[in-house]
């Protein structure tokens, strides 16, 4: 741990743009940036490459501990193979919910996250950023919005991909993965007691930036 490097740590339920507003608010301050679903998403992916069932969680906390992964010029490379765009799949964020309520999984990826604490500064974004990944965080935000609200953000999203996708079946999958991710034993998705709750239902990606960056500066000059 390096308490003297600043972390926001913005963690929330699936599709409420915390990955948008975070990485805009690592590009306004230069900070570095944890998408921490992306873990998650790899293993998930190494799962279903190798055929290991959701199940066995000794195979799934194996394969997170050996991830043989690099993240080069904002690509995500995965056994020497680019799978940038692969893990954003529906399957592999469901994967993702899955093996992240596997305790080894978790276990296996700390220090994995916590090594991208580096000058001068971090925004990690994910589901436990503030609760136990970096619980010092100086600045915690957790950003939501209604479920409608962000089962029609993924709907434009995988429009714009041209992933077909029915609005009805993303709504019902986002209210199990809300389940799923808030009802885990290990690390379930909370706000910390401490963090700025920012509903986002209302408001652009622009405008809950600007809020973060607000906050942040507030504390720098406290
Ligand atoms: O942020 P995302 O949609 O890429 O995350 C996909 C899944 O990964 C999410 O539903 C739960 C899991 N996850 C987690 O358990 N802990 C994190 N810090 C980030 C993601």
């Amino acid at each position: 741990m390096k308490p003297s490097i600043p972390v926001i740590a913005i963690d929330g339920p699936s599709a409420s743009g915390k990955g948008t507003v975070a990485q805009a608010v690592a590009k306004a301050l230069g900070f570095h940036f944890l998408d921490s679903g992306s873990l998650y998403r790899l293993v998930a992916l190494a799962a279903l490459n190798s055929g290991s069932p959701w199940s066995d969680e000794k195979a799934l906390a194996e394969l997170a501990s050996k991830l043989d992964v690099k993240f080069r010029d904002g690509l995500i490379i995965l056994n020497n193979q680019d799978v940038t765009e692969s893990i954003r799949s529906e399957a592999c964020g469901e994967g993702a919910s899955r093996v992240g309520a596997v305790p080894g999984v978790r276990d296996a990826l700390l220090q994995r996250q916590r090594a991208f604490r580096q000058p001068p500064g971090l925004v990690a974004d994910g589901r436990d950023m503030g609760t136990v990944v970096f619980a010092d965080a100086p600045l915690k935000i957790y950003l939501t919005a209604g479920v409608e609200t962000r089962a029609e953000r993924r709907h434009k999203q995988l429009k714009q991909k041209g992933i077909a996708a029915t609005l009805p079946l993303l709504l019902r999958d986002l209210q199990e993965r809300d389940l799923r991710d808030m009802s885990r034993a290990a690390a379930p998705l909370k706000p910390s007691p401490d963090a700025h709750l920012l509903d986002t239902t209302a408001m652009s990606a622009e405008a809950a930036t600007e809020q973060v960056l607000t906050w942040y500066r507030g504390l720098r000059e406290k």
